[in-house]
């Protein structure tokens, strides 16, 4: 059995706005129907738990309702950070069996791909727990109070994203040992798996640069974009054809200016 959790607890303050980025329209629809529609779709994923920013659990309730999402079992007021709302998730699972497979997913991420998913969910066959991630373009650099400290060799690095899945029994024993320490701060769910069940191996499924978060105000811009492109394809449309239409695109944004 396969849980999904949409973590859209938070508010969004990079973007700004008074109405949390995750209920802000994105082609026609809030960037929070697209995140639940991917997962209502995924043929592996039996029951969605979204944990929603404690003054908007209305509205995600009336998303889901218009949207008829048949898989959504919850919709539950998050926590005051991103480990809180995992926490709160996880005590929600409580009752389900160690060996269930649980996909934590930003709800901020609405252009996440099926192939992502499946690929987790076979992953967790044999790893106990799986991240997403994708190549650094950028040189990545560490800094103490904008002086570089390292600059570590970028062919090493990659770039985070999400699912982030897990056996759930393991999720749920690193959180209990990480409550434990009172240093205790992350801003993903992996982490604590590898700091308080060390030896634990992750393994790292492909991402995929369209997989992007919505975090500053140009992503909104981007990611409407990326969806246009989507929307237009046919069923026969390939990847290979959206590439194609994507190298497009960025020609006529250049030269029709
Ligand atoms: N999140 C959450 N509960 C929180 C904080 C964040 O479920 N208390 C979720 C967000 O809703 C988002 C995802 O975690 O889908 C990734 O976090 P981020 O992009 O940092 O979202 P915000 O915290 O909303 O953004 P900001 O840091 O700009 O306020």
């Amino acid at each position: 059995r396969t849980v999904a959790v949409v973590l859209a607890g938070g508010s969004g303050q990079r973007i700004g706005l008074s109405t949390p980025k995750q209920l802000l329209k994105i082609a026609g629809k809030p960037i929070l129907e697209h995140t639940l529609a991917i997962f209502e779709e995924a043929p592996d994923v039996d029951e969605i738990v979204l944990m929603m920013n404690p003054g908007f659990v209305k509205d995600a309730e009336a998303i889901v309702r218009k949207a008829g999402f048949t898989k959504v079992s919850r919709v539950l007021p998050g926590g005051t950070s991103r480990n809180a709302t995992t926490q709160l998730a996880l005590d929600v699972l409580a009752d389900h069996d160690p060996a269930t497979k649980v996909l934590f997913h930003d709800a901020v991420r609405p252009l996440l791909s099926q192939r992502i998913i499946a690929d987790c969910v076979t992953a967790l066959d044999e790893y106990a727990a799986v991240d997403v991630a994708i190549p650094s373009s950028d040189t990545i650099i560490e800094v103490d109070d904008d002086i570089i400290t390292e600059v570590p060799r970028r062919s090493r690095l990659r770039r985070g994203q999400t699912p982030q899945g897990f056996r759930l029994g393991t999720i749920r024993e690193a959180y209990a040992k990480a409550w434990e320490d009172p240093e205790f701060e992350a801003t993903d769910d992996c982490t604590v798996v590898l700091r308080y069940l060390p030896g634990t191996p992750i393994f790292v499924v492909a991402g995929d640069e369209h997989n992007m978060k919505v975090t500053q105000p140009v992503d909104i811009f981007i990611a409407d974009k990326l969806f246009q492109l989507a929307s237009s394809a046919t069923p026969e449309f390939t990847e290979e054809d959206y590439h194609k239409r994507l190298a497009g695109s960025t020609l006529v944004v250049f030269g029709g200016s």
